[in-house]
Parts: structure tokens; sequence; C-alpha cells
């Protein structure tokens, strides 16, 4: 199969609404887009990502006032869709009949989430469905933030990808279910849970790993690069790696001035923000720079750092 890069969403519509998969951009990061109300083109999601089944998937829908024909939302959740969508959040919710349990892996719940992409935005207006989107990666793999990412691992593979410039965001959507009482977090991502807090006055409380079905998010291995990458005080990672040619990756400090390595600040003006949308591009060019490891200190534990440390720990976590 040839895979076509374009901008035009008229054909990316004709394909979709013939059950093919594409690729379509998002604020977060590129998405492997199918009819979620469709079980041949769910299934073809699966296949073309290598995912296994018992990993749901997160239907995506053009207007808050879509939701509940998919799915149960109460008077506190529907105040945070309202505040926060479209936007990287993602609100996990009791599904209706009408969501085939292939996308939610047989779960009673669905995620649902509305993009922050015109481009993305308009396609799911001019559907008559809903789409289904996992990351466009290779299951296990950096996600991809923008169009050459996508083509690098699917070429081939899909008929078309919609190109819609880098990911302003670069990070995941957050996974949150809100009851009455509080704010559980499936996943950390785009939209700092801060937000959701201030918003509603409750307070966030971490999903346990144990949960069922797993979010992909709870997966031990996750967004992991091929070169050895190491999480931890970049002075004693390097002097742990003597000799070798490594790759540094650092919140705003440069360490150019170390021998045999080279130094990827991923914002220079300390900005979480710029960092998180910098982090998938740095890690996928780490990775083909032919290095003996990647070495990648902690980011402060506030507001997209959360996000960014978690996909650390998880890229890591492989090689330990
Ligand atoms: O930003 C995003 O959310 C991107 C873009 C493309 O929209 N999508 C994305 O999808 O990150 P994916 O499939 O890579 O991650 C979705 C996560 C997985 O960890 C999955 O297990 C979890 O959401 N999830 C989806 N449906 C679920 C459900 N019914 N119950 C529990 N977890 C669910
Ligand atoms: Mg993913």
């Amino acid at each position: 199969m040839e895979t076509i890069t374009g901008t035009d969403f008229h054909y990316a519509a004709q394909l979709l609404l013939q059950d093919e998969v594409v690729a379509i951009p998002t604020e977060t990061v590129y998405g492997l887009a199918g009819n979620a109300l469709s079980e041949k083109a769910v299934s073809t999601i699966f296949d073309v990502k290598n995912r296994p089944r018992f990993n749901p998937l997160i239907m995506h829908l053009a207007s808050v006032a879509d939701i509940s024909r998919y799915a149960t939302i109460s008077a506190t959740a529907l105040k945070v869709a309202q505040h926060f969508m479209p936007g990287p959040l993602s609100l996990l919710l009791p599904k209706k009949d009408n969501v085939p349990l292939l996308l939610t892996a047989g779960s009673d719940k669905v995620v649902v989430r509305i993009p922050n992409h015109p481009m993305t935005l308009e396609l799911l207006r001019q559907l008559p469905f809903p789409l289904a989107a996992p990351s466009a990666n290779p299951f296990g793999y950096i996600s991809p933030t923008t169009a050459a990412h996508v083509a690098q691992n699917l070429h081939g593979r899909i008929p078309y990808i919609l190109d819609g410039g880098p990911c302003t965001v670069g990070v995941e959507s957050t996974i949150v279910e809100v009851t009455d009482q509080e704010i559980i977090l499936h996943r950390p991502g785009g939209l700092a849970v801060e937000a959701i807090h201030q918003l509603t006055g409750l307070p966030v409380l971490k999903a346990a790993a144990t949960v069922k079905p797993q979010t992909s998010g709870n997966l031990k291995s996750h967004y992991a690069p091929g070169t050895p990458l190491y999480l931890g005080n970049i002075e004693a990672l390097y002097a742990a790696h003597a000799g070798k040619r490594t790759a540094i990756i650092s919140f705003y400090r440069d360490y150019h001035h170390l021998p045999g390595t080279t130094s990827y600040p991923l914002s220079p003006g300390k900005d979480l923000r710029v960092a998180a949308a910098a982090l998938f591009r740095v890690l996928r060019e780490t990775d083909s720079g032919h290095y003996d490891a990647i070495l990648v200190e902690q980011f402060p534990n506030e507001g997209l750092g959360i996000a960014i440390n978690d996909r650390l720990q998880r890229a890591q976590h492989l090689h330990k």
C-alpha cells in the first residue's frame, strides 16, 4: 500500500467512510483514526499498531453536545468537559449500548475526547460517526508529533496521513474519571491536573495500577526508544557512562561542555510546556543518533512536568 501525506481532509473523510484508517493531527500527538462504531475499522487500528486487544481506544468527538450520544455524563463531569474541551483532556465515562465492546476492550466504560485541532475538528464535524484514535505509533514505541514521524513508522501500512503540522502540546491527553467526590487520574498528560482541581475543588487521586482494563498509560514499558535510556542525576549518569557516546536530555541546562556527549536542553527558557512539546521529537532524534545511551534528568514534578516524568519513567523501564 502506498502512503500519501497531505492536507486534503475531504479525501481523509472519504477513506474513513470506506472503513479505512487514516493518521490525523491533534494538539497532543498524531492519532491513527477509524470509525469508532465499525468493528472492521477498529480491528484494523489494532492490527496496524500491533496493539493487544485488551487495550481500549479513545473515542474522539466533535463537540461536548455529542458526548451524551455515547456515554452517560454527570453534572460535575459535564462542567469539566465544558471548561476544558476541546483540549488535551479525556474523560472516562459509563458507555451507552451503541459503543462497541471491541473499542472499550470489554469494559462498560468509554474514554471520550475532543481534540483541539482545526483540521481534525472539521473532519469530525463532517463525519456521521465518532473516530477511534490511539496514538499513531507501533505499540510500545515513541508517540508521533509530526506527520513525518507517522510516516517513519507506518509507511506502507496506511493509505493517508493528514498533515496538520507539528503537535503544539506534544504529550497525550490527561485521562480522568470525575465523580462527585474526587478526580481519579488514569494518565497524566497535556492538561495539568491542578487545573481540574482548581475548577471543581475536588481532590485528585491516582488510579491504582491494577485497575482493569489497564490503560497503556499504566503499562510499565511504553514510549521506549531502542537506545538504552537512563533517568536520574545527570552528573552521576555521565560518570557511569564514561568513555561512551551519550546524548543528554535536560530541562534547560546545557551540558555540551562534557566530552563525548551531545546536549539536548528541551527548553532553555525553563518552560515545561515548551519542554513537553519537544519531548517525543527529541527522543526520536536521539534514538536515531547512534548513541550508546540516552541520559535524561528528572523534570520538576508539577504542571506538564508530571506527564513528562511519567513518559520518561516508562521509556527507561525496558533497560533496567
Ligand atoms: O492525546 C491522546 O489521548 C491521543 C490522541 C491521538 O488523541 N490518543 C492516545 O490514545 O493517547 P492511546 O490509545 O495511545 O492511549 C489511550 C489510553 C490508553 O492507555 C488506554 O488504555 C486508555 O486510554 N483507555 C481508553 N479507553 C479506556 C477505557 N474504556 N478504560 C480504561 N482506559 C481506557
Ligand atoms: Mg499511545
